[in-house]
């Protein structure tokens, strides 16, 4: 598969089938995702994957804290807060095709919020990774962790999983830690929920667009 054709194949899928993926194809992915270049090669990624029984508690606990009220407490700032302009446009037009697919109403605050639990329910994936960087980092070092992430996706669409990539799997970081066994100097940027993709789910038609290459990159010679 060339790397063009695993970008352009790739999408954020939120449907999985429950059929778990076999332990040695997962560690060939994250020992291959090893050499995802960093600043300085200092590597900040530590990365806890959870399947099995302790991915089902994980959710049961994820979702009894949120259930309960529980404000979320991320260890780094989220992306998506005060975002303006163009920004907060793109932002808008991701949510109404997401909503849309799913034939929710803006206005329909209940389904929007069942959807929005469904990121702690992983979206039905066997396998969830926490990427992790140590709390005393800061921007530049994550640079490293979405390199790493985007390293870790473009194998998966190659060995024929889908992934979801979620800030949401750093608001509530407790259980994660207890759970997973995440050190308190780790602090959780995001998660990736991965499995195999289920494709008659309708979640998975939802598609998003780019801007224009002009709005983005400038050339100057
Ligand atoms: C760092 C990061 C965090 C994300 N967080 C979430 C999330 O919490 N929940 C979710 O459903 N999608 C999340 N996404 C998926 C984005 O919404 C998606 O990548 C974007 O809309 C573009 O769609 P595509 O991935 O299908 O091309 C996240 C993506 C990235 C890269």
């Amino acid at each position: 598969m060339q790397v063009t054709d695993a970008l352009r194949g790739r999408r954020t899928i939120r449907g999985f089938k429950s059929t778990p993926v076999a332990d040695e194809l997962i560690r060939n992915i994250f020992e291959t995702a090893q050499q995802a270049p960093s600043n300085c090669n200092t590597q900040p990624w530590e990365v806890f994957v959870v399947s099995g029984e302790a991915r089902d508690e994980l959710e049961k606990a994820l979702v009894a804290e949120i259930l309960a009220g529980k404000q979320p407490s991320p260890a780094f700032p989220p992306g998506d807060a005060d975002l303006t302009g163009v920004y907060r446009e793109r932002q808008y037009e991701c949510a109404a095709r997401y909503y849309g697919t799913m034939g929710i109403e803006r206005e329909d605050r209940d389904a929007r919020n069942e959807l929005m639990l469904r990121n702690w329910q992983f979206f039905g994936a066997p396998h969830v990774a926490f990427l992790c960087m140590p709390v005393s980092m800061g921007p530049v070092n994550a640079i490293d962790i979405g390199i790493y992430l985007q390293t870790l996706m473009l194998l998966m669409v190659e060995h024929g999983l889908g992934s979801c990539p979620q800030g949401a799997l750093a608001f509530f970081p407790d259980p994660v830690r207890e759970i997973a066994g995440i050190p308190e100097d780790m602090g959780i940027i995001c998660g990736l929920s991965f499995g195999y993709a289920d494709d008659d789910a309708v979640i998975n038609t939802a598609r998003m667009t780019r801007a224009p290459l002009g709005d983005c990159v400038s050339f100057v010679s």
